[in-house]
């Protein structure tokens, strides 16, 4: 009788399908295309303005000209979409810079949709850039105020709208913006404008870079008082899940790398359109490591990228959009 033979290594050898490229690209689970990519890009006042972001090597603010030839780079690179913040000629108390039909930002999405049609044009909702102390909405008593905040930040997704904007994405983590905005934007016929939400946006020490990018650094506290605390991750299905109930048509985790846990859960409980942010911070790293020649950056990035979508994010908002697209 033939004896059986109890070693399975003899069986099941998990190196075999890895023993050459054709073999390891038929068996590869998780496929990075350009087609996941939303690049973030700084609009700024003026003309012929290009100004890097020191911070963020390889990141310009940009006036609408520069902007829009940036967004033809981007289309012709297969990029599919752009999510734009505004930094305003004036900041005032209460962002006005941020609902001005005329404003920064409304004046780019003009521009880039004449340009550039099929891109698509997402539009970050917030009032940090746009407020005298950088908070993300009316300060009262040294209180971040909630629902008179969301009222200016609905009037500023439905300026964006009516300047051209594909989508837009609130991004304060104030309670009841998304309802908010959703009301406004049906009353005045944008029924079929999607909203992507910041949905679970926690108070993360990895947007360091980007507050440089959008000057819009708190001038006195911090945002813990709306933003999650990072130790939290059933908070967040609660966060994604009020979103939806508002009307979120994708919903958003944000930083990326230190919530890939979070992505998974959110993918797996809703199975919404999950977008992940990979934020400045995650980009300023990877890029001031390989400056140091300590690692290989292009595959740091392929890897980080392949990362967020394996834990389930259908797009990635990526300032290594352009990096990576051309890569792949
Ligand atoms: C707020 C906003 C922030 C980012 C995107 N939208 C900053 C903040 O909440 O302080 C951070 C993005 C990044 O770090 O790349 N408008």
């Amino acid at each position: 009788m033939k004896q059986t033979n109890n070693n399975t290594s003899h069986f099941s050898r998990l190196r075999r399908t890895r023993m050459n490229a054709t073999l390891r690209s038929m068996v590869r689970e998780t496929e990075l295309s350009k087609n996941d990519f939303i690049y973030p890009l700084f609009v700024v006042p003026g003309t012929k303005f290009k100004k890097p972001v020191s911070s963020m090597p390889g990141v310009f603010q940009m006036s609408v000209d520069e902007i829009v030839r940036e967004c033809v780079d981007v289309k012709s690179l297969g990029i599919p979409a752009v999510i734009l913040f505004g930094i305003p000629e004036h900041k005032d108390e209460v962002g006005s810079g941020a609902y001005d039909e005329n404003g920064i930002v409304q004046r780019a999405v003009k521009a880039i949709k004449k340009e550039v049609p099929e891109l698509c044009i997402i539009t970050d909702v917030c009032l940090c850039e746009y407020t005298s102390h950088g908070h993300c909405g009316i300060v009262r008593c040294d209180e971040i105020v909630n629902d008179d905040s969301i009222e200016l930040l609905a009037k500023e997704a439905l300026t964006h709208a009516q300047a051209g904007a594909d989508m837009v994405a609130p991004s304060d983590m104030f309670d009841g913006r998304v309802k908010a905005i959703r009301q406004i934007l049906d009353a005045n016929g944008f029924q079929n404008l999607p909203i992507m939400s910041y949905a679970a946006k926690y108070a993360s020490g990895f947007y360091g870079p980007f507050r440089e990018a959008a000057e819009s650094t708190p001038q006195f506290g911090d945002r813990r008082s709306h933003q999650m605390d990072p130790a939290n991750s059933n908070e967040a299905l609660r966060e994604v899940q009020a979103d939806i109930e508002e009307g979120a048509d994708i919903v958003m985790v944000k930083p990326a790398l230190p919530y890939l846990d979070i992505i998974r859960r959110v993918k797996d409980r809703f199975q919404m359109p999950t977008a992940a942010y990979n934020v400045s911070g995650e980009y300023s790293m990877v890029k001031a490591a390989a400056q140091l020649g300590w690692i290989d950056e292009q595959r740091v990035m392929l890897e980080m990228l392949t990362g967020i979508k394996r834990a389930g994010a259908d797009m990635i908002l990526t300032y290594f959009a352009k990096d990576a697209a051309k890569l792949l």
